[in-house]
């Protein structure tokens, strides 16, 4: 075989981002840790989504609040809300969730469906203390977003970090 590169086995890590209506915090979730996977070049490691534990917002687009914000941040927030499945629950190797209602949410399904799937909430990895819980920012003002935004950010980041030092230890 000519001009073929060397070529590695590479592992592919699956993440699904989890809240409540899949329009304003996890589709923001999946944009920011996509935008970080690109930045530390490991794209090609990753699978990324993201749904809702609610079937509330099926089909919409991601709140323009969250996009507004995100795009002031340099990150572009798109697709459409779909409700999680039973079966995302054993083809996901993470379920990354937002808050405590959405991990019990979450936890009832892989316990009534199997699976494998790691469910963790997203701020596990928050470098600063205080609440673990994403706060629900659907019914609050721009301020709400803001605050998501860092929280998500340096959240996703911790995440990452953690999960490429897991891979170079290969875990
Ligand atoms: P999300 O925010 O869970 O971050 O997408 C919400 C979106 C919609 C509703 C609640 C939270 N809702 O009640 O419709």
């Amino acid at each position: 075989r000519r001009n073929t590169p060397p070529h590695r086995i590479i592992c592919m890590t699956r993440v699904l981002f989890v809240c409540l209506g899949n329009i304003c915090r996890s589709p923001l979730a999946e944009a920011v840790f996509r935008h970080q996977v690109r930045e530390r070049g490991v794209e090609d490691r990753f699978e990324i989504d993201s749904a809702g534990t609610s079937n509330y917002h099926i089909g919409d687009p991601p709140d323009r609040r969250s996009t507004a914000t995100a795009k002031q941040h340099g990150i572009t927030v798109a697709g459409s809300a779909r409700q999680i499945r039973i079966e995302d629950l054993r083809t996901f190797d993470y379920i990354i969730v937002m808050d405590a209602q959405n991990l019990a949410d979450v936890e009832r399904l892989k316990a009534a469906g199997g699976g494998t799937a790691k469910v963790h909430r997203l701020r596990e990895w928050d470098p600063q203390t205080g609440s673990r819980d994403v706060p629900d920012p659907y019914y609050g003002g721009a301020d709400g977003f803001e605050e998501v935004q860092a929280i998500v950010e340096r959240s996703s980041a911790a995440f990452l970090e953690h999960l490429i030092a897991g891979a170079a230890d290969g875990v």
